[in-house]
């Protein structure tokens, strides 16, 4: 099957996620460029901290068990959603984000924990450097490389707005108490995912 591990949001980021994503569609069709994307619904939308792909039964019991220990002395921390942000550049953007604040410092180290583990049970090391972010549009597949520019275009206007009009504010805190074993199943509606094990946070007071 084929896993990543993810920190879930609590339902209320998900309607506070919906409201940005009008805001930016809504830029986005002013400029002609909306159809260029896939917006993500709310609920699906996640921070993962280790994508994994294919994965055996036997693996998944591993890496459980390896990581139940360290979910037990992690304490919690609170996140924020910062800012629009998108992979890889202007000219053609794929993956629409937002960005995530606060206790970096604490993700990252939770992060490196999960891919130390990952590695000691047999799966290549992640290329790319962590980089925390909710995705919450992708360009279609399909989408014309005119259109494509079309958007970046429309995205690179979005950030010269003024810091107020795309900068998420307040209450967009949350606090990270877990993060989960998921199952992606790939549908011709889109991914559909399963939590297979919480992992809780065991050190509830600092
Ligand atoms: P993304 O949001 O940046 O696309 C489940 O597919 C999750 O794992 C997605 O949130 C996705 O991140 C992430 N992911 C990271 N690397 C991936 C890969 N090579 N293939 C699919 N998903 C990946």
């Amino acid at each position: 099957m084929r896993t990543f591990f993810a920190i879930e949001l609590p339902p209320a980021l998900h309607t506070q996620i919906g409201l940005i994503q009008r805001q930016l569609r809504s830029h986005l069709r002013d400029l002609q460029a909306v159809d260029c994307f896939n917006w993500t619904a709310p609920d699906k939308i996640h921070l993962t901290l280790r994508f994994l792909g294919e994965t055996s039964a036997a693996q998944s019991a591993q890496l459980v068990a390896g990581l139940a220990p360290i979910a037990a002395q992690q304490a919690p921390f609170q996140l924020g959603l910062q800012t629009v942000g998108w992979f890889p550049n202007f000219r053609a953007p794929n993956v629409v984000w937002l960005g995530v604040s606060g206790a970096r410092v604490e993700l990252e180290k939770l992060q490196r924990q999960v891919e130390d583990l990952v590695r000691r049970s047999g799966f290549a090391p992640e290329q790319r450097p962590f980089s925390p972010h909710l995705t919450i549009a992708r360009t279609q597949r399909q989408a014309e490389r005119t259109q494509q520019r079309l958007a970046g275009e429309a995205l690179r206007l979005f950030a010269q707005r003024p810091a107020e009009e795309r900068t998420i504010h307040s209450p967009l805190h949350f606090e990270v108490t877990e993060f989960v074993y998921m199952q992606s199943e790939l549908r011709p509606e889109g991914a559909r995912y399963t939590v297979l094990h919480h992992f809780t946070f065991g050190m509830q007071d600092r």
